[in-house]
């Protein structure tokens, strides 16, 4: 979880966020140990910015990982920050329902740990269309 943690600390430090000034950091390890982070990147034309955590599945995917095993994300202070709906379903695709999610303060302090099950209950995954 530190290691976790740290990388999601020093994504959410790159975090382009001016609009909102909520800066978020997101980090996932993957099936072969390796961690991949990601920063929310907003935009002038409000709607086409995006989370951190598709910032870190994309960085995961493109080093050729295919499984997500565990994620930190933290935003402003103490703030709870749990992946937004979106975002859940982002990380099912790639994670099974007991992946733990850990929610961080931005000095990366653990305020709670869910699993994936706990934030998307009954999801719909890849199974679903076999
Ligand atoms: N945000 C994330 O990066 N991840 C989440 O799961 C929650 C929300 C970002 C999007 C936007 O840039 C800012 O936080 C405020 O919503």
């Amino acid at each position: 979880m530190r290691d976790l943690a740290a990388a999601a600390k020093a994504a959410r430090a790159r975090a382009h966020a001016p609009y909102s000034k909520f800066y978020v950091g997101a980090a996932m390890r993957d099936e072969q140990g390796r961690i991949f982070s990601g920063c929310n990147i907003e935009n002038a034309a409000y709607p086409q910015g995006w989370c951190a955590e598709p910032s870190a599945i994309s960085a995961l995917i493109m080093a050729g990982g295919t499984r997500i095993t565990e994620v930190a994300v933290m935003g402003n202070g103490t703030t709870l920050c749990t992946p937004c709906g979106g975002c859940r379903q982002k990380i099912r695709e790639f994670a099974a329902g007991d992946v733990k999610i850990h929610c961080c303060t931005e000095e990366g302090e653990l305020i709670r740990t869910f699993t994936l099950d706990e934030l998307l209950p009954a999801s719909f995954g890849p199974d679903n269309l076999a």
